[in-house]
């Protein structure tokens, strides 16, 4: 993996024109150019980038660039100084095209041709599509048809957001229009909680801990809990949401990736390709999902109305743009197995959710007890090991365990260690950002999905939406600001288990 302190900046070997198809959009303004901003004031933008772009509204490269200067105020997770803002400012230029129109390729063409003549960029491409995805084959294939790919001169690479596909079949048509144009080495398709610390703190913690490592296991772990949980309802996105629901949004791509990372073997090197393929047979190992399955070990949630933080909020049908009657899922909860020697017959459990009474990203380990014969505490239990590793808002690791409780002289209390802190932007993910525009520009795809990757994770969560779409559960089932449904809570607690909320 690379050095993520190392300084870019004068290298002109990652020399490259970004040019961001949906250059007006919200992603844009609030993500991409803030992290532009922060890299640069980072060091890590080679001297040689040009930002261009792509939007159908008219307004002048001025308007843009101001537009762009409006947001940094809003977005940036430092503070905008005006000489670091005045050297992204240069860099930006706005082309107005519709890129439905085929026509219009080569004029794009020649105008980023000739911006490599006047800034040195050396023919270098990163095409990102902050668009729809219904736009990714129209935009591919124009570039394609205009001979923007696959030039003698300089690389071509393709970033793409999520969704990727809305079931395995689009997924796979998806894919296979792409890799007619790029190769996959050159496809990035962003997963934006790969960009977060913590995340890449997962192997970090495992591989380089013999403490964790040696006890990371069926033998000693009695359950992991992975919990993505929102105070947020789906604001002014709910027409995107109906079509997604969490099992889309959120289980087929951030919690599958980050069961990976959890699970995987150590790969024989940091080589991308070679850590790609341990998280790939995590998938691959999950218990087979039947129906049967799903009818013990799913909950499917969906909000009313409720209180948040004091605030009554109104329920997800009630929220615009979608349909009264909507059957869409806005909390899910899964008990999973992973079927491999070192963890066959320790439960997974996964919950994630919208409007939730707690915002975070987390995942608990917990530890199997020791016999409880010697020691325990006044209620005659022994309280379990955990580790957590928390990923946002608060960043960091806590451990808890046990010690003599030198207040009573009898008994045992636990110990919290706790080496977290707050970190409020880990939330809005402007870092998670700047870490992938990064290692796009170095050509380091680690952070990024491989096609066999997702087409795993759909392979599972297809069944369980085929599931859902069949089922009738009773919406909407949760209140806003609880912690989703009943049977959420009944799914642990039939094990003797519960969620921690730690
Ligand atoms: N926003 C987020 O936080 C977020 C987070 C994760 C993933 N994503 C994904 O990122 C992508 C973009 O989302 P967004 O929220 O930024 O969308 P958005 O605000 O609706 O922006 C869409 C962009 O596409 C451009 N566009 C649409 N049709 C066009 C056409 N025919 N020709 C040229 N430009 C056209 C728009 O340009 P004009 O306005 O000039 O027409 C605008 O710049 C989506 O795939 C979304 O799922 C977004």
């Amino acid at each position: 993996m690379i050095d993520y302190n190392s300084s870019l900046s004068g290298d002109k070997d990652l020399s490259a024109i970004l040019v961001i198809f949906g250059g007006t959009g919200d992603l844009t303004h609030r993500k991409l150019m803030p992290a532009l901003y922060n890299m640069l004031l980072d060091g890590l933008v080679p001297d040689h980038l040009q930002v261009v772009a792509i939007g159908r509204r008219d307004k002048s490269e001025e308007e843009y660039r101001s537009e762009v200067r409006a947001s940094m105020d809003k977005y940036s997770r430092n503070k905008v100084d005006e000489k670091i803002w005045s050297r992204l400012n240069d860099m930006i230029r706005y082309y107005r095209f519709d890129f439905r129109d085929h026509d219009g390729y080569s004029d794009l063409k020649t105008y980023l041709e000739e911006l490599d003549k006047n800034s040195e960029t050396k023919g270098n491409r990163i095409y990102y599509l902050a668009v729809a995805p219904e736009y990714f084959e129209t935009i591919v294939l124009g570039l394609h048809k205009s001979n923007m790919v696959k030039t003698a001169k300089g690389w071509s690479r393709l970033v793409i957001e999520k969704p990727f596909g809305k079931d395995l079949i689009t997924a796979r048509q998806l894919n296979q229009k792409l890799l007619e144009v790029f190769e996959e080495k050159d496809i990035y398709r962003i997963d934006h909680y790969l960009g977060k610390d913590m995340i890449q703190n997962i192997m970090v913690l495992r591989f380089t801990n013999s403490i964790f490592e040696s006890i990371w296991n069926n033998k000693y772990i009695d359950n992991i809990q992975i919990s993505l949980t929102e105070k947020l309802g789906v604001g002014t996105r709910g027409g995107y949401y109906e079509h997604s629901g969490a099992m889309r949004d959120m289980i087929q791509n951030h919690i599958m990736q980050i069961l990976s990372l959890v699970a995987m073997e150590p790969p024989v090197n940091l080589k991308t390709d070679s850590i790609r393929t341990e998280k790939l047979k995590v998938i691959e190992a999950i218990e087979e999902i039947t129906p049967e399955f799903l009818r013990d070990n799913l909950v499917f949630g969906q909000y009313g109305k409720g209180v948040i933080d004091g605030k009554p909020v109104v329920g997800y049908r009630e929220e615009e743009n979608v349909p009264k009657d909507s059957g869409t899922e806005t909390f899910v909860a899964l008990k999973l197995h992973i079927n491999n020697f070192r963890w066959a017959g320790t439960p997974f459990y996964i919950r994630t959710g919208k409007r939730l009474g707690s915002y975070g990203a987390e995942i608990v380990i917990q530890f199997k007890n020791m016999p409880n014969l010697l020691y325990f505490n006044d209620n005659n239990i022994q309280e379990p090991n955990l580790l957590v590793i928390r990923i946002q808002p608060s960043v960091g690791v806590f451990f808890q365990f046990n010690t003599k409780d030198f207040i009573s002289h009898h008994g045992i209390v636990p110990t919290k260690m706790d080496t977290s802190y707050e970190s409020p932007y880990q939330g809005n993910t402007p870092e998670a950002y700047e870490r992938l525009i990064y290692d796009i520009l170095r050509g380091d795809s680690t952070l990024f999905s491989r096609w066999d990757e997702v087409e795993a994770a759909w392979t599972v969560a297809d069944k369980i939406i085929g599931y859902r779409e069949q089922s009738k559960v009773k919406f909407p089932n949760y209140d806003a600001g609880s912690m989703g449904p009943i049977r959420a809570t009944t799914l642990l607690a039939k094990d003797g288990r519960e969620w921690w909320n730690i």
